[in-house]
């Protein structure tokens, strides 16, 4: 193939309900894409087109949703962008993968069931000025809430309305769709392992029993250094990419996620994610530039702000619990213009913690709470603090249609955390004429 030249990667996809095995004689009912937990790892270089078909096999309608890819409106994925794909259907999904990084696909119908049980996988855009590795993992992580019977099981009155305020946090933790992960690697290797964060609700704080590691990428591809730490925070919704090792043969050692109290009636606890063991010396061709790559600001700090959006949640004994955008739930925002830099502060009036996601577009953080962030990374999906602002820049280009952000807890998306809003080109006005919601032109 010439340098230069794209390809296209064609896919099926089929959601159905079949018996998974987490563990040794531990089956669950699942609900997923092609028989497996995770669906497939979709892979592609980017430039190149995608096209995939997904099959409902399911009792209920479905949609898939590509998260992190900026793909044009009609191909998001959402109720928002197109007819739910009804049992018995087929739809297929075709649209150019721009950008190189870690990102995912997850059903973005009945999400607190669907995703819950196991409709989502990892798809993969590589690129050839990519740094080395002498191989790669990708480790989808979720959590399942089972019952001693291993089913999905709503709780009583109670329990659900924790689980509403909350998000629901599971007590069986997997990996790959499997519980008590080991990973095995070569000594003096270093490989490329991409984190996704598929829980509903769940912050994993990821650590690596004290050891430093390094991080390279996040949401919309690699950093431009790579950033030393012990620990790291990732949202559901969120993937961070580390560049592990090298090792010494014999080491041993385990991935936990770390307590992060987000303000929630079920507190977190220490968890072990997975089991590393490091196994005999192999020769290493891996190479990672000390210079990642260069992201260009989009915005200064002090960037004027155009739009203001505020989260927020309001417990009431009686009602219970609300979760609102710009004092609403489903806020119908005003729509932007193709071309027009959007500077938004984002502000969490809240005593929680809320993964913010914006479809479709990457944005930088300019500011949080009056300070410049340490580095410039370009994200999809980024933690609002309780009671903190961020202002974020983002440009949307000529990819006009409905798009929404949302509140990447899955049960705060559903009670109505979200905004939904229209690109529109001036030129040619209004696009959409087919969806339910309404939006007035200003
Ligand atoms: Cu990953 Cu609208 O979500
Ligand atoms: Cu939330």
């Amino acid at each position: 193939m010439q340098p230069g030249t794209t390809d296209t990667k064609c896919y099926q996809l089929t959601a159905s309900q079949f018996d998974w095995e987490i563990s040794k004689g531990k089956k669950i009912r699942a609900w997923g894409f092609n028989n497996t937990i995770p669906g497939p790892v979709l892979r592609a270089k980017k430039g190149d087109k995608i096209a995939v078909k997904v099959k409902n096999e399911l009792q209920e309608a479905t949609v898939v949703h590509w998260h992190g890819i900026r793909l044009p409106a009609a191909m998001d994925g959402t109720d928002n962008t197109q007819r739910p794909i009804q049992p018995g259907e087929e739809f297929e999904y075709c649209f150019t993968v721009p950008d190189a990084g870690t990102f995912w696909y997850h059903s973005h119908q009945n999400e607190t069931v669907q995703m819950e049980r196991g409709m989502y996988g990892a798809l993969i855009v590589e690129d050839n000025t990519d740094p080395v590795f002498d191989a790669e993992k990708i480790l989808m992580m979720d959590d399942m809430k089972l019952n001693a019977d291993n089913q999905f099981k709503k709780g009583n009155r109670i329990q659900r309305w924790v689980e509403r305020h909350d998000g629901r946090q599971g007590n069986t933790i997997l990996i790959n769709g499997k519980e008590n992960t080991v990973i095995t690697v070569n000594a003096g290797q270093t490989e490329r392992w991409r984190f996704i964060n598929a829980s509903s609700a769940r912050y994993i704080r990821l650590y690596f029993g004290g050891k430093t590691f390094k991080i390279i990428g996040t949401d919309g591809g690699l950093l431009e250094q790579i950033l030393n730490v012990t620990e790291v925070l990732m949202i559901p919704g969120e993937r961070i990419d580390i560049a592990a090792g090298p090792f010494i043969e014999g080491e041993n050692f385990s991935i936990e996620s770390l307590p992060y109290n987000r303000t929630t009636f079920v507190k977190t606890k220490n968890v072990q994610l997975a089991n590393v063991m490091v196994g005999e010396a192999k020769p290493s061709i891996a190479f990672i530039p000390s210079n990642l790559r260069d992201i260009e600001p989009l915005a200064q700090q002090q960037a004027v702000i155009n739009r203001k959006i505020e989260f927020a949640v309001d417990i009431n004994l009686k009602h219970g619990v609300d979760f609102f955008v710009n004092g609403v739930t489903h806020h119908s925002d005003k729509p932007v213009n193709v071309g027009e830099l959007q500077v938004w502060e984002i502000s969490n009036s809240s005593l929680m913690d809320h993964p913010f996601h914006l479809h479709g577009f990457f944005f930088q953080v300019i500011e949080e709470n009056g300070k410049a962030p340490g580095y410039r990374a370009w994200k999809d999906t980024y933690n609002l603090k309780p009671k903190s602002k961020i202002k974020i820049a983002w440009m949307p280009d000529d990819r006009p249609g409905m798009w929404m952000y949302h509140c990447h807890i899955l049960e705060h998306h559903e009670a109505g955390m979200m905004g939904h809003f229209e690109v529109v080109d001036p030129m040619k006005g209004t696009t959409h004429s087919h969806h339910h919601h309404h939006i007035q032109s200003t």
